[in-house]
């Protein structure tokens, strides 16, 4: 399949530059592009790596109304923010651009303009909603109002965030501007809209015959879409943020984000190439591949092929491998709740371990299903996995080699059947290795280099050198030579997956150039080569590391449980003699203490101004006996008793208040009174 083809363009989903990028963009999308795009350009192969930024579209409108600052300010801030965080790990585009260049502007303008003139699109009228003080339409994502299946308020014109139904904005209770408040009315507009019924046929045969190898989660969505029926989808909004349509009349209306934004693809090829950049998306030798998220499958797979059949020069996907979605700790990653480990922060407190990550989130990429990210696995791929086995094989191969031969290849001299059977087993892993990057199973693919020095590792463990350096140094030489010969083969089978400590083990080995094709070679050090002076390829994560993360999620928890409290609803309504039937007093704590054999309980001696009595009360979890004491507290005085099982009575209740998270406040006096005074 791949032979038939001179290049590749290979294209990554273009994030919105309405925030900062995490761990779930890098191992849905970029690590998996990289990983592929490297593995290319070690081939040999010649390829081209997209990106950028997508600018338009109503979250970045949104962003910008709550920071009071404009569209234009969102991007410039968050492309910079991103097109930093992808350098700082690796991820290596060919350009990184975005969809404000004026490249782009044109392209995708005189796109929208060619199909316009060839009569592509259907022009229809349609009602919606409109703010009159606002003088504007709303996007169903910029309206809010009461759901229609669970009653909550502040459910969006697209989704209902509470219950997870999917809503139009017709069906909220109450339709209201979500930014201002105002109530909305219907008024009529006018859309171009492309008719995806009319590539129905088409993309039958295209999809579901032709792209059976497609990944299974891509091909049954498309199979799911096509099955449903494909309607006509609006290529136009009315807002004042994006790409004018250039058609007479259409003031006040732009581009829809989802059409502009594929084209950036195309619009950064350009900016990157102006001159060839036609020959890697037009000419048929060229295999196009695009990296997206599985939220972005009916874009790539039905909508972009669509337009691009209707423009009719460029070349179709070749393959959309996408990934399904990482979870954190258990939970959907979320930008709102901020339940995410951000690339920017990440660096700050994992300083130079950007191929940690990258390891990690591809040994547990959601390639096939959604995956959890949690940190004690995290610690664990690394301490076990990267210190332990690669790490610990490339340090004793080359320590051992500083150590008996000054740092230089020593020769290889006759090899013994064990030495033969390791080589054989490195042997056959480059195949396998390549088959698995040709075909997207990158997981894998990382999970047999590791084996391979995993191989490394026991062989150095099993052959023991440091015991023969008395008796044998020419023996001592070979199982050197072949070790620093894995080593070496090491540096280029993890350099897609692990580019950075890939470039630091070539400076430790001292080789610049490498490629794939040499990888099962057990010549890649000549002899007397000298090495550099070793370094620790990776550390070990100490648990002090690993709780700070886990604190700092569990706070960001509390901080939305906080956020989400909602008051329960009020009891029925008594009358005025019932509450006068409540004897509440001022009592001081003379005594508190555990009680022993009942981790809930605290023992109490009040004050009441009286005779002084004992409480028994449920806070031992949320108070130390220490803490109370002295302290004035109130409680109801007219409770009849309460009996606990190991006999102690309790002579009325202390009152607390439950907070969000169910921890108890004991309630206090704004100013000291006399014990026994009676609360009204
Ligand atoms: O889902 C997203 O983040 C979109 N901004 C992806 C766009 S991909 C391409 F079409 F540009
Ligand atoms: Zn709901």
């Amino acid at each position: 399949m791949e032979k038939n083809f001179k290049r590749t363009t290979v294209t990554a989903a273009l994030p919105y530059a309405n925030g900062p990028v995490h761990i779930g963009h890098l191992a849905g999308v970029y690590v998996p592009a990289d990983i592929y795009v490297r593995y290319l350009r070690l081939k040999r192969r010649d390829v081209i790596f997209i990106g950028g930024s997508d600018e338009h579209g109503v979250p970045v409108t949104i962003r910008a109304k709550k920071e009071g600052c404009t569209p234009q300010d969102v991007v410039d801030r968050y492309h910079a923010l991103i097109k930093r965080s992808f350098e700082e790990f690796g991820i290596s585009f060919d350009i990184y651009s975005r969809t404000t260049s004026e490249t782009h502007h044109k392209l995708a303008s005189d796109f929208f303009r060619k199909l316009y003139d060839n009569n592509k699109f259907v022009e229809l009228e349609s009602e919606q909603f409109y703010d009159e003080q606002e003088h504007q339409f709303l996007t169903d994502r910029n309206i809010m109002g009461e759901c229609p299946r669970c009653h909550a308020q502040g459910a969006y014109g697209d989704q209902c965030e509470k219950c997870g139904s999917t809503l139009s904005p017709d069906e909220l209770i109450n339709p209201v501007n979500k930014l201002t408040g105002n109530k909305l009315v219907k008024r009529p507009t006018n859309h171009w809209y492309l008719p995806l019924n009319d590539y129905q046929q088409w993309l039958e045969k295209w999809i579901l015959e032709e792209h059976k190898e497609w990944r299974p989660n891509v091909y049954g969505q498309c199979k799911s879409w096509l099955d449903n029926g494909l309607k006509p989808r609006a290529v136009t909004r009315d807002l004042d943020w994006g790409i004018p349509v250039p058609v007479e009349g259409a003031e006040g209306k732009v581009l829809y984000v989802w059409f502009d934004a594929p084209i950036g693809y195309i619009s950064n090829t350009k900016e990157l190439l102006p001159d060839s950049w036609e020959k890697w998306w037009k000419d048929p030798e060229t295999r196009l591949i695009h990296f997206i998220g599985k939220d972005n499958i009916v874009f790539h797979c039905i909508v972009f092929p669509s337009m691009l059949k209707a423009e009719g020069s460029y070349i179709l996907p070749d393959n959309v491998p996408s990934n399904e979605f990482l979870n954190l700790e258990g939970d959907k990653i979320s930008t709102s709740r901020n339940w995410a480990v951000w690339l920017n922060e990440y660096l700050v407190d994992f300083p130079g371990k950007q191929d940690v990550l990258r390891y990690v989130l591809t040994a547990n990429a959601p390639e096939t299903k959604d995956n959890d990210f949690t940190w004690s696995d995290f610690q664990a791929r690394n301490n076990n996995e990267l210190v332990a086995i690669y790490g610990n094989f490339v340090n004793r191969a080359l320590q051992l080699t500083k150590k008996y031969f000054d740092g230089a290849v020593p020769p290889c001299g006759e090899l013994s059947d064990y030495d033969r059977q390791t080589l054989g087993e490195f042997a056959e892993v480059k195949a396998k290795v390549e088959n698995l990057l040709e075909n997207f199973c990158f997981r894998d693919a990382q999970k047999e280099v590791m084996n391979l020095a995993r191989i490394g590792n026991k062989y150095l463990a099993d052959t023991e050198p440091w015991k023969l350096a008395k008796t044998d140094m020419a023996r001592v030489g070979t199982i050197l030579n072949l070790s620093l010969q894995l080593v070496a083969n090491l540096s280029i089978a993890f350099e897609p997956f692990l580019p950075f400590s890939s470039a630091k083990l070539r400076r430790m080995l001292n080789i610049q150039e490498i490629e794939w094709d040499r990888l099962g070679s057990t010549d890649l050090l000549a002899v007397g080569h000298q090495l550099e002076a070793p370094q620790l390829l990776f550390e070990k994560i100490e648990d002090s590391a690993i709780d700070a993360q886990m604190q700092r999620l569990a706070d960001i928890k509390k901080a939305n449980e906080a956020a989400n409290f909602q008051a329960a609803p009020i009891k029925p309504t008594i009358a005025f003699d019932d509450f006068e039937k409540l004897d509440i007093r001022v009592g001081r704590v003379l005594e508190c203490e555990a009680v022993p054999k009942m981790k809930k309980l605290l023992k109490f001696k009040i004050d009441d101004g009286i005779n002084g009595r004992t409480i028994v009360s449920g806070i031992a979890q949320h108070y130390k006996p220490e803490e109370l004491v002295g302290k004035e507290v109130l409680f109801i005085a007219n409770l009849a008793p309460r009996q606990f099982k190991n006999g102690l009575v309790s002579e009325g209740m202390i009152l607390s208040a439950e907070d969000f998270d169910g921890s108890l406040a004991v309630t206090s006096l704004l100013r000291e009174v006399k014990p026994g005074s009676e609360v009204k």
